[in-house]
């Protein structure tokens, strides 16, 4: 597969972030017609995303679709301007995927991407769970969801752990929940984005409860775990942004730890990129500890994490 957005037999797009896999063009296109490389300078706002999606390491696919989504609103202008029929396209979105893959940070991102896209009008994010739309009686669920929509029109609704509306069966207010994000996502469709989140086994579930869901959710995005390399990497950022490095030897320890935790634990309980901040956040310290008790202070100390203020717990 050469396309980011692959169209499956039911008009459903699905993506795979974090693709190893190597692109390759089946048919190259002459010289003459491949397009060129570097953005044509009126696009400001998609230089402006490129530079923001840099700081999220891997997911080259989801990076790609973000910036087809700019070209293919950016062509139907256009296509208007020219008299052609412009398309029209839901942007609901799907993401599926283990803790700390990233989803709500891409949420987050895809929120003030849009907005600079002029997609979206505000490009606010709303973080809501079950508690926030299922009610306690007849028709107070379908209030409380209505609300949620009028809140996040201009920007995006992002439903953490969507699947537990699916929980309690056909008595539970949580269908009457998805009964009317269903409705809003169609009658509303072009003035916010709904983003429903959770861990792929149950995701796929929940498509399962109710036949309409499936068909309307153009794009399915999965978030796989990090490599260890990937998670090194999401490590560094991190310390970058805060002004601290690791030491050699702290480098080493923490490759070595994290080989051993992604051996010995189930995937869908490791963290993935949260596990990486608890453990530099709580080095961090430790290693404020260390300083203090030292009572040495100069610049190359306060910047780096020694392998002895990486403490692995239990709990980690
Ligand atoms: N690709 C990445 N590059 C840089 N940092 C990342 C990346 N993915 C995740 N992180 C970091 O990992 C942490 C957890 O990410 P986030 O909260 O987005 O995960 P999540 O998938 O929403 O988790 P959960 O399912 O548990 O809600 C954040 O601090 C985020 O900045
Ligand atoms: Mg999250």
């Amino acid at each position: 597969m050469d396309q980011p957005i692959r169209l499956k037999n039911n008009g459903q797009i699905s993506i795979v972030l974090n693709s190893q896999k190597r692109k390759t063009y089946t048919k190259e296109l002459p010289e003459s017609q491949a397009p060129p490389k570097a953005i044509p300078a009126e696009h400001t706002a998609l230089k402006e995303i490129e530079e923001e999606l840099g700081a999220l390491v891997g997911m080259e696919e989801m990076k790609k679709m973000i910036k087809e989504i700019y070209a293919w609103i950016y062509v139907n202008k256009k296509r208007e301007e020219a008299g052609l029929k412009a398309g029209k396209q839901a942007l609901h979105m799907m993401f599926k995927g283990n803790p700390g893959t990233g989803k709500t940070t891409v949420a987050r991102l895809i929120g003030k991407l849009f907005q600079k896209m002029n997609v979206l009008s505000k490009g606010h994010l709303i973080e809501a769970e079950r508690a926030d739309l299922v009610g306690e009686y007849i028709g107070h669920t379908a209030q409380k969801t209505r609300d949620l929509v009028k809140k996040a029109i201009g920007g995006i609704l992002f439903i953490d752990e969507a699947y537990s509306l699916g929980r309690g069966g056909e008595k539970d207010f949580g269908k009457e929940a998805i009964d009317t994000l269903v409705k809003h996502m169609e009658d509303r469709q072009h003035e916010f984005i709904l983003i429903l989140a959770g861990y792929s086994r149950e995701m796929n579930h929940f498509l399962t409860l109710n036949p309409g869901l499936h068909s309307r959710f153009p794009l399915v995005i999965d978030f796989p775990d990090y490599s260890i390399e990937q998670l090194m990497e999401i490590g560094q950022r991190m310390l970058k942004e805060r002004e601290y490095t690791l030491s050699h030897e702290s480098e080493k320890k923490l490759r070595e730890h994290l080989h051993f935790v992604k051996t010995n634990l189930s995937p869908n309980s490791f963290s993935n990129g949260r596990y990486i901040r608890n453990i530099l956040e709580k080095s961090i310290r430790a290693q404020a500890m260390r300083l203090l008790m030292q009572n040495s202070y100069d610049k190359h100390d306060l910047m780096t994490l020694r392998s002895n203020d990486l403490v692995f717990e239990e709990a980690d």
